[in-house]
């Protein structure tokens, strides 16, 4: 169905996240009819561009996508403008209230895809001009902050000029079509949620791994760090979604309620028992699909504007977290992500508990668990792990296969860019799928003792040789316990 007509106002807009992502979500948006030709997309940055220099700039980012539909594309830039603004600076912004003021029945978005540091002065600006007023929202890129008090201070700023209501604070993990399955898999089956507690599952993976490394994204992420820029946000809300108590219904305000109860209940991670729970690592130089690519240090250092010769800032994280409530005592959550990995994937194992007394011969083979797996990138689908007899008649051979669901296969099309839903739930006014300020802030109170921890600890994160699974510290971490990574999915 097609959203209202709307202006959606993008700060940060010659950014690699405008240029690759957003645009993009909306190019497909507006091929599928969902965009009317009312809205207007403006780009908003420093740079001096005109509205022709910036089209040029998104006609050469989706080229790929838009190459045969040349009309849909021109039709698409026709809604696509640019206005050079610096949030610190008065010109320009007159003129940028008065364009937005043509256009009074339109619902007005404004996404912050900058620095968090800039959030405030733009907030303030467009309350200057009035323009928190009506249908309007604001989009909150993360990290919101980098710690709870500097998340406090940002969202205590925005909070002067736009309510909660407006406030659309993005995860864009929650996005995924995975992640949302993970709701109707759970919630729309009955056959889950009795399995679904300490008595019957033995533990959780979360892995987010990538092959790519920081690009040009050095200056950012070498004061974020992995912890920051993925668990604090995805990994959290992704754990979150696994274990949260079924929600009465999918109201927005149901739903993130039992998401904020888990992050609540996560047992705290600090100088305590950082070293035993928590490893962190930094990819070293290697091979990444088949080439060989530099180490962290020269990817920071092709960027940054001073050379460094070392930095402290992780590139993986493998944590092991609990939840201290009835559903989850003494279920372990592994979670791991890193940069440089050996492979792309994202996935979450439910792997459940053994059965508990077996009937079959040694000569049968070993009785493997069930797992749940469920791949959000690439090759989104739905695995099952079950035990089933190998045919034939050679006597009773047990065997591990998996009822396998793939989306691709299943239902063909492409599956759509988290950003693509993300963002019209924006304009329809919709936040079930963003975070409330309260959730933002449990999750920085969990993760704030653990950098401290780190801090404190004054060690380096140990190496590891791109192309791999990061440190063996992270293998270590759950064979202590007797499990493993899932790695053959
Ligand atoms: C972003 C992080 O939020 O998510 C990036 O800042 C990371 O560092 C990206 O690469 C991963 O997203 P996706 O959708 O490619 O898994």
């Amino acid at each position: 169905l097609p959203v209202d007509t709307f202006d959606l106002v993008i700060f940060g807009g010659t950014g690699d996240l405008a240029v690759r992502k957003l645009l993009p979500a909306l190019f497909h948006r507006f091929v599928d009819g969902q965009i009317q030709p009312g809205s207007r997309i403006l780009g908003v940055a420093r740079e001096g561009l005109d509205d022709d220099g910036y089209r040029a700039q998104i006609r050469a980012a989706l080229n790929g996508a838009a190459e045969s539909q040349p009309d849909k594309l021109a039709a698409f830039l026709k809604l696509v403008g640019y206005r050079p603004l610096d949030a610190r600076k008065d010109d320009g912004w007159d003129d940028f209230a008065k364009l937005l003021a043509e256009r009074p029945g339109n619902v007005r978005v404004f996404y912050l895809s900058t620095s968090p540091e800039l959030f405030v002065d733009i907030c303030q600006r467009l309350g200057h001009y009035g323009l928190n007023q009506g249908e309007s929202r604001v989009v909150l890129e993360k990290p919101i902050g980098h710690d709870l008090v500097s998340a406090n201070r940002i969202n205590d700023d925005v909070g002067r000029v736009f309510a909660e209501s407006q406030t659309f604070r993005i995860d864009h993990y929650l996005g995924k079509e995975t992640v949302q399955n993970l709701l109707a898999l759970r919630f729309g089956n009955a056959l889950f949620e009795p399995l679904w507690n300490a008595g019957h599952i033995d533990h959780v993976q979360i892995t987010v791994a990538e092959t790519l490394g920081v690009e040009k994204r050095g200056p950012y992420y070498d004061h974020a760090g992995a912890l920051r820029d993925m668990v604090q946000n995805h990994m959290l809300q992704l754990l979150c979604m696994v274990a949260m108590e079924p929600p009465a219904s999918m109201s927005p305000d149901a739903v993130r309620d039992e998401k904020l109860k888990v992050l609540h209940s996560l047992k705290r991670i600090d100088e305590g028992n950082a070293s035993q729970l928590t490893v962190r690592g930094q990819y070293r130089a290697g091979a990444a699909e088949g080439h060989s690519v530099p180490g962290y240090i020269e990817d920071l250092n092709s960027t940054a504007k001073t050379k460094v010769e070392k930095s402290n800032t992780e590139t993986f994280v493998a944590l092991k977290a609990e939840i201290g409530n009835w559903r989850w005592a003494g279920v372990p959550f592994y979670l791991r992500t890193g940069k440089r990995l050996a492979e792309r994937v994202s996935e979450i194992v439910v792997a459940f508990k053994p059965v508990p007394h077996s009937i079959f011969t040694a000569a049968a083979g070993p009785l493997a668990q069930n797992r749940l797996v469920l791949r959000l990138q690439p090759d989104e689908g739905v695995k099952l792990w079950l035990t089933i007899k190998h045919p034939g008649p050679g006597g009773l051979r047990l065997r591990h296969v998996p009822l396998d669901m793939s989306f691709a296969e299943a239902f063909g099309a492409q599956q759509p860019d988290a950003y693509e839903r993300l963002l019209l739930d924006v304009v329809r006014g919709n936040p079930t799928l963003f975070m409330r300020r309260d959730e933002v802030e449990a999750a920085w109170r969990w993760a704030d003792p653990i950098l401290a921890a780190w801090a404190a600890s004054g060690e380096a994160p140990r190496p590891y040789t791109s192309g791999t699974w990061g440190p063996s510290a992270s293998v270590a971490l759950i064979e202590r316990d007797g499990r493993t990574w899932d790695e053959d999915n």
